[in-house]
């Protein structure tokens, strides 16, 4: 039976099996120490030659950085002198009888027990699965793991329903090119990778769902900046009957919560978190993601915000009137009566969380009346026929008993970065893409085989 290592300063005067990887070797000697390492630690494994068998020793001098070993041996005290306080196990250490090698390894192309962040990013992404094998990148996966098991806790508890909304569909507009994949059966027609789950969620209020949350995989073929990626992943959430304040009040919670639970060494500046209008902070702050910490500096600082009353409408640089959420957003009732004379004027019941100047979320109170919806479509330029085609289906669901629903989503990947104190969600992504969106690992994109 395999002990894992971080159970082993357990185990004292006991014999124990551990297997993993060589994370280091030192000679002294006769006697050979290798520190070994498995997901869960560090151990440090003791070789006597007068101890060990003819062969056994013979395979220890062959043993590399990365080699996959596992071994027999018992577990000793070490002497107060040789304890070494920097492991968990550093108290005991393992006298070898039997070695294994299970897999041999060519020397990894950058070092693995330091910090990779100052490899270049080409290597480290063409070889990612070494990369991850680095205390810290383990960690983040740890983290990330940890922050998505929390709210799904939370929102189960909550009443929520996870559910799950296809990835193969139809474009939705949230503002970024799309990604599309050919039709086999329909030559010349095309599904479109979803830039969020947004119709569907407002599609599940209508069918009484009521609750909804979702970890979910979002595509948008856009400029990538330190915090965006083609991919990456929303916990998305909307429910039925909610005004804005209950919607921001249950997200603020389940953060405050998963903070505390997660990360409970960082220090939320303010409680509840503040609030500023969009107008405001534009105005104050020169930003509609204003950064309030005290002392930047302190990277256990975090100072979350709500930016609300976003507008309705914005110009493009073309000039256009487009979204400045997205479509579905409702106009905020004090400025219905304005909504064609002056919509760029109108404000939404749109908010965005802000966390140390990074956009975490977005969501809103949504239209849920055909003839309101049309009419947004109308001032967005929609002709009726483009209407019908691109968004027939959810003004037809809006007939059938569509309830009053809101909701919010925030980038996964954003939250973590931000509580791993790394500076590009890149470092909390297990496979993520380059700055040119490309995968190096697997030589994506590539074209078709012939
Ligand atoms: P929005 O487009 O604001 O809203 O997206 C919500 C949050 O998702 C994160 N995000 C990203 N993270 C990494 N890489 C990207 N390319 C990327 N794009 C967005 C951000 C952002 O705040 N359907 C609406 C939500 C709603 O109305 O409920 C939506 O997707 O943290």
């Amino acid at each position: 039976m395999r002990t894992l290592v971080k159970e082993t300063i357990k185990k004292e005067g006991k014999q124990v099996s551990v297997s993993g990887w060589v994370d280091a070797r030192r000679d002294m000697g006769k006697i050979i120490f290798i520190d070994l390492r498995d997901r869960g630690g560090i151990v440090q494994l003791v070789f006597v030659p007068s101890k060990l068998d003819k062969e056994v020793y013979k395979l220890v001098k062959k043993l590399r950085p990365e080699f996959v070993i596992r071994v027999n041996g018992e577990v000793k005290k070490r002497s107060p002198k040789t304890v070494n306080s920097k492991i968990s196990t550093g108290k005991i250490e393992i006298l070898v009888k039997d070695l294994e090698i299970l897999n041999e390894s060519k020397t990894p192309p950058f070092e693995l027990d330091k910090d990779t962040r100052v490899i270049s990013e080409e290597l480290r992404l063409k070889y990612r699965y070494l990369d991850l094998r680095s205390e810290r990148m383990l960690k983040n996966l740890e983290l990330r793991h940890n922050v998505v098991k929390f709210f799904r806790d939370y929102f189960s508890d909550e009443g929520f329903l996870e559910v799950e909304t296809p990835i193969l569909t139809k474009g939705t507009p949230e503002g970024s090119r799309e990604y599309i994949v050919p039709s086999r059966l329909h030559a010349g027609k095309f599904y479109v990778l979803p830039q969020a789950p947004q119709q569907f969620k407002q599609l599940l209020m209508v069918s009484g769902v009521e609750k909804y949350f979702q970890i979910a995989k979002c595509f948008r073929d856009e400029d990538q900046r330190g915090d965006r990626q083609p991919e990456f992943t929303q916990l998305d959430v909307e429910m039925s009957f909610m005004e804005e304040e209950e919607i921001l009040s249950l997200m603020e919670k389940a953060v405050i919560e998963m903070v505390k639970k997660v990360a409970p060494e960082k220090k939320i500046q303010k409680k509840p978190f503040p609030r500023i209008t969009h107008v405001e902070s534009t105005k104050k702050y020169k930003t509609d993601k204003p950064d309030l910490r005290k002392n930047k500096k302190n990277p256990d600082e975090l100072a979350f915000c709500w930016v609300v009353d976003f507008p309705l409408f914005e110009k493009t640089d073309t000039k256009k009137l487009t979204s400045a959420h997205h479509p579905f957003t409702s106009p905020h009732k004090d400025d219905m009566k304005i909504l064609e004379k002056n919509p760029l004027k109108v404000r939404a019941h749109a908010f965005d969380l802000v966390l140390n100047g990074y956009e975490l979320g977005g969501g809103s109170i949504r239209i849920h009346n055909r003839d309101l919806q049309n009419k947004i479509f109308e001032i967005l330029g929609l002709k009726e026929r483009e209407i019908d085609e691109r968004f027939g289906h959810i003004l037809d669901a809006f007939e059938f008993g569509a309830p009053p629903h809101g909701g919010i989503a925030f980038g996964l990947d954003r939250i973590i970065m931000l509580l791993a104190n790394e500076e590009n969600i890149r470092e909390v992504m297990a496979f993520p893409k380059t700055g040119e969106a490309e995968d190096l690992m697997m030589g994506a994109p590539s074209e078709l085989p012939k």
